[in-house]
């Protein structure tokens, strides 16, 4: 039970999966098929504030506006939350703030349930360990388990029914040099939210069950190339890992095609670039934007090729 008038503040970064987490399971528990590896964006995420409601019902800001409780984000949210308050009449007001440049095209579900599983453990004073906060952010969004931390993470896929041991860790490995640039591409267009094209893949597309045995050896090879600080063999695995993963959707049915013609005419830029010497690579998610993976010293080269790149949008993870 919380004291009246406490407040609990906490933020999460976004990541960007280099090794992708495609398919459940358990889709009650978000319990995946296969391990991910990703790389935690800094100071890009998510703020929440959860305190004690003075309206007599819950309320849920989100980037300072207040949302109908009928709303998809609003109902996730205090789902979310129920799951964890024992008294279910003590409402509450969560506000969550996203940093994450809007020009970016980032999904912000990530950073968002790890904000809020920290205001949560901080709100009602669960004081819980890390990795469990990890596997109980899993269940507002799998990607979520990554963001508990900064760095390089893995996300384990674990062996237990209850899933507690479905959750991330921080590798003790770092790379300065690295950079993630956020390249939009495309805006609009309604998409397929990644639950139900996760669903769809593996309920459709033959090509899945090739699926989960490139990712376990993807992400071997991504963990190598970080230990090595090989952009080289990183990117090549990264890029190619991204691409079965979007194989794998466009051989659903009906087929799930995240790209637009601006992500192919950006993906053959990369593909340019690269021809020219650049050391430059490229990773996609459910959406049509690209991330570019590179390395501080090419940096120059990499923005006169995309001058659409702002300052903003060039993340240096490790600081
Ligand atoms: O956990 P979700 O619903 O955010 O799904 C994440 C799916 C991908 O972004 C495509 C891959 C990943 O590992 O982040």
């Amino acid at each position: 039970t919380t004291e009246p008038g406490t407040k609990a503040d906490a933020f999460a970064p976004s990541n960007i999966a280099l090794c992708k987490y495609w398919g459940k399971r358990d889709v009650e528990l978000n319990l995946p098929i296969n391990a991910s590896l990703s790389i935690s964006l800094g100071e890009l995420g998510s703020h929440t504030t959860l305190s004690e409601s003075d309206r007599g019902q819950d309320q849920v800001y989100l980037n300072n506006e207040l949302l109908s409780l009928d709303s998809p984000f609003a109902r996730k949210v205090i789902g979310f939350i129920d799951l964890f308050r024992r008294d279910l009449k003590q409402p509450v007001q969560v506000r969550t703030v996203n940093n994450i440049p809007t020009a970016a095209g980032l999904a912000s579900s990530a950073s968002g349930f790890a904000a809020l599983t920290l205001a949560i453990d901080k709100f009602y004073r669960f004081d819980l360990a890390l990795d469990h906060l990890s596997a109980f952010a899993r269940m507002g969004s799998g990607s979520a388990s990554r963001s508990l931390y900064q760095g390089f993470v893995e996300w384990h896929k674990g062996s237990r029914e209850d899933g507690m041991d479905s959750c991330a860790e921080r590798l003790a490995l770092e790379w300065p040099g690295f950079r993630i640039g956020l390249l939009k591409v495309a805006t609009g267009e309604k998409k397929v939210d990644s639950r139900s094209g996760m669903q769809r893949t593996v309920e459709s597309a033959a090509l899945y069950s090739a699926w989960p045995q490139q990712a376990a050896n993807d992400l071997v090879a991504i963990k190598r190339a970080i230990q090595q600080q090989d952009l080289e063999c990183l990117g090549q695995t990264a890029e190619q890992n991204a691409l079965s993963m979007h194989a794998t959707m466009i051989a659903s049915w009906p087929p799930l095609l995240y790209w637009q013609p601006e992500s192919v005419a950006a993906m053959h830029r990369v593909w340019e670039l690269r021809a020219s010497g650049v050391p430059v690579y490229l990773t996609m998610d459910a959406g049509p934007n690209l991330k570019l993976l590179f390395q501080h010293a090419d940096e120059m080269q990499v923005r006169d090729a995309f001058p659409e790149l702002v300052d903003a949008d060039i993340v240096a993870p490790f600081g």
